[in-house]
C-alpha cells in the first residue's frame, strides 16, 4: 500500500520557534547598503525588516559581521566580539536585535570556531615565537625531513594546507586561505575562550548560532597523510582529490559539539545549527548520542543531488527520514552563499517546484536571500573577483551567488546609492527582476514564495505534521502526504517537463490550495490529477480515507 516511512509528528504546540519557523540567510555585504560605500550593512538590514516580515520568514541568519580583513568575506575574523565598521557597530546590531524581536523575528549569527584571521591578536602573538603564550592555540608542526610540509593535506581553496613561518621555522595549518590559521581545539584554553565568545553573543540576546565547518575542528593527532581519492577525475571538485580521512570529522569532534550545545542549553530557547557537508550517516552523528549534539546539522542533500528528478529527490527525502535518530528534528536547505543559485542550478520552473518542496517537507527550511526573486548567478569578470576560492581555483568562485539584492528598478536596484559602485556587480536583469516589480506581479517567483510561506505558517500539517510518501503511478512525480490531526495535505510535484497524471483515487476527495503556476484552485479529481510541465500542487484532502 502507498504510504511508506510513516513518521510520527509531535503536536504543534510542543514545537519550538526554530522548529516551526523558516530561516532566511542574509549575506550582509549584499543585502542593503545604508551608508553609501557600496557594501551592505547592519543598518541596511534594519531598514528591510518590514520586507522580511511581509515575506513571512521567521529567523534571520547573518553571515559574519565581525572585524575582518575580508579575505574570505568575513569568515576570517580578527575579533570575535564586536562588529566591523564596514557593517556598523555593536549598538546598531543591538538595535537590529530589538527591532527584529519587536516584529517576532529571531536573529542568528555565524560562529566561526575553526580558524581566525592571521591578523587576529591571538595569531600575531602565537607567531611571535615558539614560547609564546598563544603558540599552542594554533596548529604548528615541524617541516618534513625534506623541509616540505608535514603531510599531504590540501586546502579547500587549493594548494597545501600548511604554510611555513620563516620567523619560527615551523608550518601552521590552514584548510582554507593561508591567511586563515586554524585554532587548536585540543587545547582547553581555546575551548574556554571560544565558549566565552558564544556567551558574549547569547548574553546580548542573539537567538542562536550557525557554526562554521564544525566537522573540521579536530584533526588527527598523528597528522597522518590523507588517502588519495582513486575516483577523482579532472573537472571534479578540486577539494575531493583527497579522501579527507585524517584532516576532518575525527571522532573526538563530537565531544566539542556536545560542549558547544551545553553552552547553548544554559540559555532559554536558543538554537545551535551546524554547517555539515557530510554523507548522511556521518552528518547525523552531529545530533549527538542521545541528542546531546547540536539542534540540527544542516542537511544539504537537496543541493548536492547530482540529478534533479522525482526519484532522486524521493530517495534523498526517504533516506533522510528513515535515518534520522529518534526525536531528532529534520531540516532542509536549498541554497547558500557557497553554492550556485537555485534558478541557475535548476532553471525557472524547476526552481518553483523546488520551492514548494522545501516549504512542504517535514522540518525547518533554510532560504537564501534573493532566491525568492529568482535571482541568478551573475558572471563576475576576473578583475572584480573577490572570492579566494575562485581566485585560486578558476571556475569554482562563489561571487556569482553573492551579488547585491535586487530591490527595485532604480540605479543599483535600490541596493546602494546611484552614484556608488556596489562591491559586486548587479545582475543585468535587475530592472525586471526585483522585489518591487515582483510584488506587483501575482504570478511572480516572489508571490509564489510568499504564498507558500503563508500557507505553511497557517497549516499545522505543514509545520509539524507527519510525512508519508505516496505511490502515484507516475515515475516523474514525487507525491507525499503531510498530516496533523484531522488535517491531510497532499503535495504532488511533477519534476519533468512533460505533462503527467497522478493517480491516488484511494486517498479521498481533493481541493487544490496552491499550484506553482499560481493560476488555479478548487476541487480536483484525485483518480486522475493532471499536472502540467514542472507543476507542483498542494491539495487538501477532504473526506480522507485511511491508508
Ligand atoms: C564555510 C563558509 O560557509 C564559507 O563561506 C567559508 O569560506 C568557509 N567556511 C571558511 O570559513
Amino acid at each position: 500500500m502507498p504510504h511508506q516511512f510513516p513518521v510520527p509528528a509531535p503536536r504543534s504546540s510542543t514545537l519550538l520557534w526554530w522548529q516551526r519557523g523558516v530561516l532566511y540567510h542574509i549575506y550582509p555585504r549584499s543585502f542593503q547598503d545604508s551608508n553609501g560605500d557600496g557594501v551592505g550593512d547592519v543598518q541596511g538590514i534594519i531598514t528591510r525588516l518590514d520586507y522580511l516580515s511581509w515575506l513571512g520568514v521567521d529567523v534571520l541568519w547573518l553571515s559574519p559581521i565581525f572585524p575582518s580583513p575580508m579575505i574570505d568575506g568575513g569568515y576570517d575574523l580578527a575579533d570575535y566580539c564586536t562588529v566591523d565598521p564596514l557593517f556598523g557597530d555593536l549598538a546598531t546590531f543591538v538595535q537590529l536585535l530589538e527591532q527584529a524581536h519587536r516584529r517576532g523575528l529571531k536573529v542568528l549569527l555565524d560562529f566561526v570556531p575553526n580558524h581566525t584571521s592571521d591578523v587576529h591578536p591571538w595569531f600575531m602573538e602565537a607567531r611571535a615565537g615558539r614560547t609564546s603564550c598563544k603558540r599552542e592555540w594554533y596548529i604548528w608542526h615541524d617541516p618534513a625531513p625534506d623541509g616540505g610540509p608535514p603531510n599531504n593535506w590540501e586546502s579547500y581553496f587549493g594548494g597545501p594546507a600548511w604554510t611555513f613561518d620563516q620567523h619560527t621555522g615551523q608550518y601552521y595549518l590552514h584548510q582554507f586561505d593561508d591567511r586563515m590559521p586554524e585554532l587548536n581545539w585540543r587545547n582547553p584554553e581555546v575551548r574556554t575562550a571560544m565558549y566565552g565568545v558564544m556567551r558574549f553573543w547569547l548574553d546580548l540576546g542573539v537567538d542562536g548560532l550557525r557554526v562554521d565547518v564544525p566537522w573540521l575542528l579536530i584533526k588527527d593527532e598523528q597528522f597522518r597523510d590523507n588517502p588519495i581519492n582513486p575516483d577523482w577525475k579532472a573537472g571534479d571538485l578540486p577539494w575531493t582529490r583527497q579522501i579527507r580521512l585524517y584532516s576532518e570529522d575525527r571522532p573526538e569532534v563530537h565531544e566539542v559539539v556536545r560542549e558547544m550545545q551545553a553552552v547553548i542549553d544554559s540559555y532559554a530557547e536558543r538554537v545551535l545549527i551546524g554547517e555539515t557537508y557530510l554523507p548522511l550517516p556521518r552528518l547525523l552523528r552531529y545530533y549527538g548520542e542521545r541528542l546531546q549534539g547540536m539542534h540540527f546539522p544542516f542537511n544539504f542533500h537537496l543541493i548536492l543531488l547530482s540529478e534533479w528528478n522525482a526519484q532522486a529527490i524521493r530517495q534523498a527525502v526517504e533516506a533522510y527520514e528513515a535515518a534520522l535518530p529518534v526525536g531528532a528534528w529534520p531540516n532542509w536547505v536549498l541554497g547558500n552563499h557557497d553554492q550556485p543559485r537555485l534558478v541557475s542550478r535548476l532553471g525557472w520552473q524547476a526552481a518553483r517546484v523546488a520551492t514548494m518542496l522545501l516549504l512542504t517537507l517535514r522540518g525547518t527550511p533554510t532560504w537564501y536571500y534573493g532566491d525568492e526573486l529568482g535571482m541568478q548567478d551573475v558572471p563576475i569578470p576576473d578583475h572584480l573577483a573577490q572570492d579566494p576560492q575562485g581566485k585560486r581555483q578558476p571556475g569554482f568562485g562563489r561571487d556569482p551567488a553573492r551579488t547585491p539584492m535586487q530591490w527595485d528598478d532604480g540605479p543599483n536596484a535600490g541596493f546602494c546609492l546611484p552614484n556608488v559602485e556596489p562591491w559586486l556587480p548587479l545582475a543585468a536583469d535587475s530592472q525586471k527582476m526585483n522585489a518591487a516589480a515582483e510584488q506587483e506581479d501575482a504570478r511572480s517567483h516572489l508571490s509564489l514564495t510568499r504564498a507558500l510561506l503563508s500557507l505553511r505558517r497557517r497549516t499545522p500539517a505543514l509545520t509539524s505534521g507527519s510525512y508519508h510518501t505516496l505511490e502515484s503511478g507516475s515515475e516523474c512525480c514525487f507525491v507525499y502526504l503531510r498530516e496533523q490531526g484531522e488535517q491531510h495535505l497532499m503535495v504532488a510535484l511533477n519534476c519533468s517537463v512533460q505533462e503527467q497524471v497522478v493517480k491516488v483515487p484511494e486517498v479521498g476527495q481533493g481541493r487544490l490550495l496552491l499550484s506553482t503556476y499560481l493560476d488555479r484552485e478548487g476541487p480536483v479529481n484525485l483518480a486522475a490529477l493532471a499536472l502540467r510541465s514542472q507543476e507542483g500542487c498542494i491539495i487538501e484532502i477532504e473526506e480522507f480515507h485511511m491508508l
